[in-house]
C-alpha cells in the first residue's frame, strides 16, 4: 500500500496537548503522519512543555512530546515514532512534499489553528509550509480541519472562520465539552482529539461518546 500520510500542522496557538493527542491517535490508528510545526509553536511548546523542538532532533523531541500526559506528567504514553510511519518536515521548507497537491495525502488537520493561521490559510498567504500545505488541501479538495484556539474571536476572525469553512473546511474550536464524564484535563483534551479525528473519519476511543441519556457522562450510576 502506498503511503498517504495525515498532514498534522501544529500552530503557535496555545494547546500543544490537543495536537499531542491528535498525534498519538492517529498512529494509534495505524495512520501515516506528516508533521508540521510551526516557527511560533516551538514557543508555545516551550511554554506548555518545556520540551524545545529541534528540527535536527525531531523524533526525540517528538517522542518525549508525546509521552507526556496533559498535566505535564513525563512518560504517561508510550509511543512508537520510529520508520517512515511519521515524518517531520521543517516550517521553512516549502519545498517538502506536502508543498505540493501530487503528493500523496489524506487530508489536513491543524491542531491547534492560531488566528494568524486562520488568516493566512483563509487568504491563501502560504507564508510557511504549514499554510501552504494547508491551501494545497483546499485546492485539492481534500479534507481541512482546523482547531482554531482563541477566546474572545474578533469580527476579523470570525469572517475569516467563515470563508475557511465555505472553501470546505471544518471550523473545529478547541472546546472541550463536559458530558463525557471528563475527571482529568486529559479527558478534556482527548474529547476536543476526539472530535477533530471525528471529522476526519478515524475511528478512536478517546471520549466516550453521548448515548442519549441525561447523566450519562457523570459517572453517577457507575
Ligand atoms: C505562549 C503563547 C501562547 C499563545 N496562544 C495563542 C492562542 O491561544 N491563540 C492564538 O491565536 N495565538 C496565540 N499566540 C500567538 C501566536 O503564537 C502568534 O500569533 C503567531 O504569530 C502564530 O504563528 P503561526 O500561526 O505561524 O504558528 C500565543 C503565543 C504565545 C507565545
Amino acid at each position: 500500500m502506498p503511503r498517504r500520510p495525515w498532514i498534522v500542522g501544529v500552530s503557535g496557538a496555545s494547546g500543544t496537548p490537543y495536537a499531542a493527542a491528535v498525534l498519538r491517535a492517529l498512529l494509534a490508528a495505524g495512520e501515516s503522519v506528516d508533521l508540521v510545526v510551526s516557527r511560533a509553536s516551538r514557543l508555545t511548546l516551550l511554554d506548555e512543555t518545556r520540551i524545545a523542538f529541534r528540527d535536527a532532533h525531531w523524533r526525540d523531541d517528538l517522542r518525549e512530546w508525546l509521552e507526556r500526559g496533559a498535566d505535564g506528567k513525563p512518560g504517561t504514553f508510550t509511543v512508537d515514532v520510529e520508520g517512515d510511519r511519521v515524518r517531520h518536515w521543517s516550517a521553512g521548507d516549502l519545498a517538502a512534499g506536502p508543498s505540493s497537491g501530487s503528493y500523496p495525502a489524506k487530508g489536513m488537520l491543524i491542531v491547534p489553528a492560531s488566528t494568524a493561521c486562520v488568516a493566512g490559510v483563509a487568504l491563501g498567504l502560504s507564508k510557511d509550509l504549514l499554510q501552504r500545505s494547508a491551501s494545497v488541501t483546499l485546492k485539492e479538495r481534500r479534507p481541512l480541519v482546523v482547531a482554531v484556539r482563541e477566546t474572545p474571536l474578533s469580527g476579523v476572525t470570525l469572517r475569516q472562520l467563515v470563508a475557511l469553512d465555505e472553501a470546505g473546511a471544518v471550523v473545529l474550536p478547541a472546546s472541550p465539552a463536559f458530558y463525557a464524564g471528563a475527571t482529568h484535563i486529559q479527558d478534556l483534551v482527548d474529547f476536543v482529539a476526539g472530535r477533530v479525528l471525528d471529522a476526519a473519519g478515524v475511528p478512536h476511543g478517546l471520549y466516550r461518546r453521548w448515548k442519549g441519556e441525561l447523566g450519562g457522562g457523570s459517572g453517577a450510576d457507575e
